[in-house]
């Protein structure tokens, strides 16, 4: 097979195409030909050296998520037939024309969604859905804050919480990003100059609040959340780009009883990975087949520009999901 491989950790020139033996497909695991590969920050930790594959995931060959077709079906897997179109989440490996995945981690396409699409909903809708309904214990009509809301996440994040009828309010540091989200919903933007944003909420949600914040950037955002926060809001920690260490205001998650929860999709164990695939097929599916939420495309690269690609995300001059076509 083909794959992308770090050859070592450094900038982007030390990604480079090799040729690897195709992978054997253990008992209840389905191979999959891979069409298109979703590109993620997480990519570009892993390539730095900083972000190690678990156990058991090919410690050199980044990528998250995958479109494609089901090439072959090992002993004991039954729920997908070679030719099947599928996509879904992997710890690992999917810069590569082959990945070898358990057949219940993989989902059907929709039928309304083509392999470039599918490819651009994985990581970006399950991690928002999961923060937002899973952990964040999002209600309908309640207050949501969906910062960097012209990411992946973010564009996700917006759709899936005006999906259940919640009022949207997102932030970037980038006005044109803002106006783009209102097509995905979004019904009020805060753009973020100097790192503040809690007054502006406050006063959008006539001094009530957020009552869960999906925070994909961290850092010195997290006070801010506090501040923006509604008695018992839920701040679920999903990125932190602007930063892992902050100081807060524990006087404020005290007195307005406001949980802050941490999740990441990666390292779960087999089960939850499982749980995370069935989310995305009896969940998010259907309100793709409905047309109710949308993968947002940003760029599409060559797997061989991989690097380029990389280079393109942290520019962050993205609006949704930037691919790789294989
Ligand atoms: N926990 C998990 O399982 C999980 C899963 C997926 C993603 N993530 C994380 O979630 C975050 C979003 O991922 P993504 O793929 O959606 O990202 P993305 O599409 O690459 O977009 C990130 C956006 O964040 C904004 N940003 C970057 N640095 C910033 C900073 N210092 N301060 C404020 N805003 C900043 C930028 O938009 P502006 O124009 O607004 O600045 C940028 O376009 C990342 O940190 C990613 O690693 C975590």
């Amino acid at each position: 097979m083909r794959a992308v491989a770090i050859t070592e950790p450094g900038g982007p020139e030390v990604l480079r195409e090799v040729e690897r033996p195709d992978p054997e497909i253990p008992h209840g695991h389905i191979r999959v030909a891979v069409r298109y590969v979703g590109v993620n920050r997480a990519d570009v930790l892993q390539r730095l050296g900083g972000y190690p594959a678990p156990p058991g995931v090919p410690a050199d060959v980044p990528g998250l998520e995958y479109s494609g077709v089901v090439d072959a079906v090992g002993a004991g897997a039954t729920r997908f037939k070679p030719g099947e179109r599928v996509f879904g989440l992997v710890a690992g490996g999917a810069y590569a024309d082959r990945v070898v995945v358990h057949e219940r981690e993989a989902v059907p396409v929709p039928p309304a969604l083509d392999d470039e699409a599918a490819a651009a909903v994985p990581e970006a809708f399950v991690t928002a859905y999961d923060a937002l309904l899973t952990r964040g214990r999002l209600q309908p009509g309640e207050n949501v804050l969906v910062h960097a809301c012209g990411s992946g996440v973010g564009t996700a994040g917006v759709q899936v919480a005006r999906a259940l009828g919640c009022l949207v309010i997102g932030t970037s540091r980038t006005a044109e990003k803002l106006e783009k989200a209102r097509a995905l919903g979004l019904q009020m933007g805060v753009h973020v100059t100097r790192g503040l944003f809690a007054d502006e909420v406050r006063r959008m949600t006539h001094g009530r609040g957020a009552d869960v914040v999906l925070e994909l950037v961290g850092g010195s955002y997290v006070q801010e959340d506090l501040n923006a926060a509604a008695h018992r809001a839920r701040v679920v920690l999903v990125g932190l780009t602007g930063g892992g260490h902050v100081d807060v205001d524990l006087r404020m998650v005290l007195t307005r009883r406001v949980e802050i929860i941490g999740t990441v999709l990666r390292s779960r164990p087999i089960e939850e990975k499982i749980l995370a695939a069935q989310v995305l097929e009896r969940n998010l599916c259907p309100w793709l087949a409905a047309g109710i939420v949308r993968p947002v495309v940003d760029r599409v690269f060559a797997l061989a520009e991989a690097g380029k690609a990389q280079e393109h995300v942290v520019t962050n001059h993205g609006f949704g999901k930037v691919l790789l076509k294989v």
